[in-house]
């Protein structure tokens, strides 16, 4: 029987356990987006977990949504994560970075003077984001790139992820679910464009397979993964037919040799995801949203997952491994504190016997 505890070897990455820490903003980095030794100490409480992934970490200037995230952009930047690597790993973890283009999901509020808000096609999301110097603010009009800016975005992943193995990481992760640019590419509501990356499937997944792609040759296939959501919502993302979008991108991607998939399970009237995903995907996937002990036990035993993935659980028991181990009570997250910058939810959540 396999269980949780076991250890996995996805692609290069060979995890102690198939306990993975998901991706979480946490919304703490320091001036110029830059980790701080806060951020050191917030990851090196949760090293025991078979794989980190980091929160979703900006490849470029443009890319930045949210207020206080990081970015791997610049030399600063890179000498941030190399501590925080250095601290997992010194805790016998592992850990690959997130790259989160948020494309349209921005308002210049959150970025440098420079930057600017981009995405597929002009088209922008319903609703509003926090700002640390305008407080709520409807999301910009994202200007449409051209498509000889393509080879360049493109590059950014490229870039950043071959930062991120300079900062020390094992691997890197394409954030490509909860409607930010790469899902923006995917989805029919938000590729408006009539190039070769707007259209048919085939097109819309172009710009994504080029992404991975640039991202292998970084660091290697076997230390990139992808995440996906097919058929969410969120972030006002709507796509005509999400089966056929998953199907054309999985199929796409599956000779490449991929450490991981990371799906976030839903079903909709739409879409399963998982169907999809079995249907269209042979390789290694990580699975996640909602998951209990005994439904990830029984995920990995059947062999469905090669590991899953938490978040709120993580966020609020930094020793997550050995209390599920132990069959010990969980601490609960404190939604007041997701967010806010500081200490105060964020490494003070205590380990147990603590
Ligand atoms: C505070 C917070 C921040 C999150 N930030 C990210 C993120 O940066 N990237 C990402 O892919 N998912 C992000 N998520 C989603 C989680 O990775 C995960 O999919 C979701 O919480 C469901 O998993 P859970 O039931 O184990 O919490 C975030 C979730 C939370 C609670």
């Amino acid at each position: 029987m396999t269980s949780l505890f076991d250890p996995v070897k996805l692609g290069d990455l060979e995890l102690s356990n198939r306990i993975v820490m998901a991706p979480m903003t946490r919304s703490r980095a320091g001036d110029g987006d830059v980790p701080t030794d806060l951020n050191v100490e917030y990851y090196r409480q949760r090293a025991t977990a078979g794989l980190i992934v980091s929160e979703g970490t900006q490849p470029s200037a443009n890319g930045k949504g949210y207020c206080r995230t990081p970015g791997i952009h610049t030399p600063a930047q890179i000498a941030g994560w190399r501590k925080v690597t250095d601290a997992v790993h010194a805790g016998g973890g592992k850990i690959v970075l997130q790259i989160m283009h948020c494309g349209r999901i921005g308002v210049n509020h959150n970025k440098d003077a420079d930057a600017e808000t981009v995405a597929p096609s002009a088209v922008r999301a319903a609703g509003q984001m926090f700002t640390d110097t305008a407080g709520m603010q409807d999301f910009d009009v994202p200007r449409a790139l051209e498509t000889a800016e393509i080879p360049a975005l493109i590059a950014e992943f490229g870039q950043a992820t071959g930062n991120a193995m300079e900062a020390g990481f094992d691997g890197v992760e394409l954030h490509a679910a909860s409607g930010y640019l790469p899902m923006q590419f995917l989805s029919t509501g938000t590729n408006k464009r009539t190039d070769a990356y707007g259209g048919s499937a085939k097109n819309r997944v172009r710009a994504v397979v080029e992404m991975l792609d640039a991202m292998a040759k970084a660091a290697g296939a076997g230390r990139v993964g992808i995440r996906i959501c097919p058929g969410v919502s969120f972030n006002d993302i709507q796509d005509d037919d999400p089966a056929e979008t998953y199907a054309t991108l999985l199929k796409a991607i599956g000779p490449m040799g991929l450490a991981y998939v990371h799906l976030i399970l839903l079903k909709t009237p739409q879409v399963d995801g998982l169907a999809v995903v079995k249907a269209n995907y042979s390789g290694n996937l990580i699975l996640n949203d909602s998951v209990t002990l005994e439904r990830g036990n029984a995920m990995v035993d059947t062999g469905e997952a090669a590991a899953v993935s938490f978040a709120r659980h993580f966020l609020a028991n930094p020793d997550l491994v050995r209390r599920f181990r132990e069959g010990a009570e969980l601490a609960r997250f404190d939604r007041k504190t997701l967010y806010t910058p500081g200490a105060a939810g964020y490494t003070d959540y205590p380990f147990i016997n603590e």
